[in-house]
């Protein structure tokens, strides 16, 4: 059986403290001039020490029950994406169905850092058009304030927490237009969390040497971003047969606003089209395209039969899109 696939409701949260560049300043040797020009980022939101990914999934997948106007009993099945799960295993998505009252409910997490929204959407909305499932809350969810190392500004600057919590189900009109994913492991250690791992396990040596930070080469990280957005983006819209002209929007993943504007050149969009709210959360990883979604939902901006794409790379490396038509 395939059947369509829309998206009921979207919620977002992002914790209450404040990162900003000024108080980056105060911690590492940089400044808001620098941080400003090479990625558009002023502020992160970072989550209490009591607070872990799982405590900022359940808030997000709560407001976009609020928002679908449903209760937790009608949700099938919860995916998180996530590279900061609260532990190894279990799954952070156990641990959420749970707290949000859904305790029994198949649960699992995907983890392909920053692409984990648009891989997560792919297979949510297969799962909903097979038949599986009719509906499934899928959420991006990161603190990766706790993964990071804020003594290296190279780093630091980058990233933020939040979550964004979709709501997918079974409709007679299919919303899910075209994906195109893609992953390259030749190199994993360009952008990495080295130990605590099978590779390397976690030791009083590894946490000396900060090996349980995040590593990244930024330049090559950059260098692949941008064609890997271009043609992820037209190989989704070429799937339904339209091109980035028939787009509304194109909801990046926020990593850096010269990607974005990069991407956004060669893909000919009008630069109003693009969702950026980066100077508000810097890099949230899988949370970003959720993030991004939700503000664009709350402030009335999407119509009915919309093309949204979303687009995303990220550690793997790993890369994709999803083209999405709106169906309020
Ligand atoms: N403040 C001031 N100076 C800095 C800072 C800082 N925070 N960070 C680096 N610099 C310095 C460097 O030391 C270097 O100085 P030098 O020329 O004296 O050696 C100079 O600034 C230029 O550094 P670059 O690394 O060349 O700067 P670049 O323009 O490449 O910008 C950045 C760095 C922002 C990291 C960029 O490469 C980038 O955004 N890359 C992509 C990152 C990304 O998208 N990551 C996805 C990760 S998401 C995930 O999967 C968790």
């Amino acid at each position: 059986m395939v059947r369509g696939v829309r998206i009921a409701g979207v919620g977002s949260y992002a914790p209450d403290r404040i990162l900003s560049n000024e108080d980056l300043a105060r911690l590492v040797d940089t400044n808001d001039e620098w941080i400003t020009t090479r990625t558009g980022m002023k502020r992160r939101h970072i989550a209490a020490a009591d607070q872990a990914t799982s405590d900022l999934a359940i808030e997000a997948g709560r407001r976009a029950l609020a928002r679908a106007g449903l209760s937790v009993g009608d949700i099938d099945a919860f995916v998180v994406a996530t590279v900061t799960p609260d532990y190894p295993f279990p799954a952070t998505a156990c641990l959420v169905a749970n707290g949000l009252g859904a305790p029994g409910k198949p649960a699992f997490d995907i983890s392909i850092a920053c692409s984990g929204f648009v891989y997560g959407l792919t297979v949510a909305s297969g799962l909903v058009r097979s038949g599986v499932f009719s509906r499934v809350m899928l959420i991006g969810a990161e603190s990766l304030s706790k993964i990071t190392n804020y003594r290296d500004r190279s780093t630091c600057v980058l990233f933020g927490d939040g979550a964004g919590a979709v709501i997918l189900e079974a409709s007679e009109r299919n919303c899910f237009l075209g994906s195109s994913l893609g992953a390259d492991g030749s190199n994993p250690e360009v952008l990495f969390q080295p130990a605590g791992g099978s590779r390397y396990p976690a030791s009083a040596q590894t946490v000396e040497n900060s090996r349980h930070y995040i590593h990244m080469a930024g330049k090559e990280v950059f260098k692949f971003a941008v064609s890997k957005m271009v043609d992820s983006s037209l190989t989704a819209l070429a799937e339904a047969n339209l091109t980035p002209d028939d787009m509304a929007y194109l909801i990046p993943h926020q990593a850096n606003l010269r990607i974005i504007d990069s991407a956004t050149k060669y893909l000919k969009v009008d630069p109003e089209k693009v969702v950026v709210n980066i100077q508000e959360y810097g890099n949230t990883s899988s949370a970003s395209i959720p993030l991004a979604l939700a503000e664009l939902d709350a402030g009335g901006k999407l119509k009915q039969d919309d093309v949204v794409v979303f687009v995303a790379f990220g550690g793997g490396l790993s890369w994709g899109a999803v083209a999405w038509r709106w169906s309020a």
